[in-house]
């Protein structure tokens, strides 16, 4: 059977709606993709995305041009003309940690109140971040509820983890590691299996498991890595305080070890994105609501919070008193590849260097407009890298940008007289001279022969 037998429809146009749209169309189903954002839904039909996403607005272009992705705001549309429909809205976190599930309620009566007068069977799958028990307790009690329909006998219900990256949200889909696929029912299994062998052939793993294991594997996976940068900055924290430690060595070693593994071991200032802050917060605020004692997760949340702090440490040991002074914090964004600055340990250390009296300036080859919400004139925006460095007393990397490769203490000097540089990520090519003071998180300079 061939892909274009395939019409499913995707609710939810943002990172993981859009991209999972687009590869689903490239990969041959015929997509009507749904977002309530009209202006959100325009931009798509011009063959746009409304957001940067490497290698994206190329596939929703000919997706859209081939007739493969067809964007609307209608959600009936959308359930009438498929058979299938993944859940892809935000599960963003309330104020108190939790998890905010308003979207997914919302989405799920309206999905009841669409095939109240259908006679088609049809299957929904959560692919939204939800903590277990949502899928039942919210999504199917909502769609019954709006519906006057029964999960099983008249629709299916299934939970479908999804694992991509933004800055490489397109090559996630295209090649996902592992699909899961959680339901209790024969059913939707068969239906949600075979949709996804037909697109991704007989190599991809697919994990068949039930709704709230499927709901569970989503958080762990996510905890689980953020537990890794945590402990991999704890390290790098213990060896800025003895001389000659290299935290990449450590890390390089412990990662040859199957066990431990080599990714997501790269120590820095933090993580940060829609993901990781926002899931470890809401696991936690979960295992609470099971009367469990969720240590570990607080531990990773708390070292990951403290960790800005490590950063102003080595400006204050580079540069002494920070009042008064320039300060050029390069790259915003939570990560490279992409303009997101949602969470990013950036916005929290420029607001700590602020607070402490410095004159910041920012730089970042994406995420100059974003970070301009944040923080109006307060501090000032350079148009070029070289501005951003004139006469500048500390540039502090944040962000592991390609574009700030080129900077070496040569390029340094030839914008400013005398400056501390501070590496959070142990990217820059710049040495050490008279002039040119450079620290970085994770690795000190040695003091005794290593010999
Ligand atoms: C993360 C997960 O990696 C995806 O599998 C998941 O699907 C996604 O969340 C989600 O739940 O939607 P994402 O937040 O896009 O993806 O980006 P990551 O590449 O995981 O980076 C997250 C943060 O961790 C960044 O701030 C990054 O700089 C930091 N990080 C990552 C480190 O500090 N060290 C590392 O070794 C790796």
């Amino acid at each position: 059977m061939s892909g274009l037998t395939h019409k499913v429809s995707i609710i939810g146009m943002g990172f993981v709606g859009l991209t999972t749209a687009a590869v689903f169309a490239k990969k041959g189903a015929l997509v009507y993709g749904v977002d309530s954002d009209e202006n959100k839904i325009d931009i798509i039909r011009k063959g746009r995305a409304p957001f940067f996403e490497p290698k994206l607005d190329a596939l929703v272009k000919r997706a859209v041009a081939q007739k493969r992705l067809v964007p609307t705001s209608s959600i009936a549309e959308a359930i009438d003309n498929s058979d299938l429909t993944f859940i892809c809205v935000g599960t963003p976190m309330n104020s108190d940690g939790s998890v905010n599930l308003d979207y997914v309620a919302r989405v799920s009566l309206q999905i009841g109140q669409v095939i109240k007068d259908s006679r088609k069977y049809h299957v929904f799958c959560v692919k939204s971040t939800v903590p277990p028990g949502t899928t039942g307790n919210v999504v199917t009690k909502n769609i019954e509820a709006g519906s006057n329909k029964q999960r099983s006998t008249d629709f299916g219900i299934a939970m479908t983890p999804e694992f991509l990256r933004e800055g490489s949200a397109v090559e996630d889909s295209l090649n996902p590691h592992i699909i899961v696929i959680g339901t209790g029912d024969k059913k939707v299994d068969s239906r949600v299996h075979s949709f996804f062998r037909n697109l991704y052939g007989p190599r991809t793993k697919i994990l068949k498991t039930n709704i709230v294991t499927a709901e569970l594997i989503k958080y762990s996976n996510n905890s689980f890595l953020a537990t890794k940068i945590s402990f991999i900055n704890t390290i790098a924290n213990v060896c800025n305080k003895i001389p000659g430690a290299d935290v990449d060595i450590i890390a390089g070693a412990i990662g040859t070890d199957p066990r431990i593994g080599s990714q997501f071991l790269s120590a820095g200032p933090g993580y940060g994105g829609s993901c990781f802050p926002k899931d470890v917060s809401g696991f936690i605020q979960f295992c609470k609501t099971l009367g469990l004692d969720p240590t570990l997760l607080e531990a990773t949340d708390r070292v990951n919070k403290l960790q800005a702090q490590a950063v102003i440490d080595l400006v204050k040991h580079g540069l002494g008193p920070i009042s008064g002074k320039s300060i050029t914090v390069l790259g915003t964004s939570f990560k490279k590849n992409t303009d997101d600055i949602r969470e990013s340990v950036s916005i929290r250390v420029i607001d700590k260097l602020l607070e402490l009296g410095a004159i910041v300036r920012i730089h970042d080859p994406m995420a100059m407009d974003n970070t301009r919400t944040v923080f109006g004139n307060k501090i000032e925006y350079p148009a070029s890298l070289a501005n951003a460095l004139k006469n500048t007393d500390c540039v502090v990397l944040m962000t592991d940008w390609d574009d700030y490769r080129v900077i070496t203490e040569k390029m340094i000097r030839k914008f400013t007289s005398k400056c501390a540089v501070i590496d959070t990520k142990r990217f820059l090519q710049v040495k050490e001279t008279a002039d040119i003071k450079y620290l970085a998180i994770g690795k000190t300079k040695a003091t005794l022969s290593s010999h």
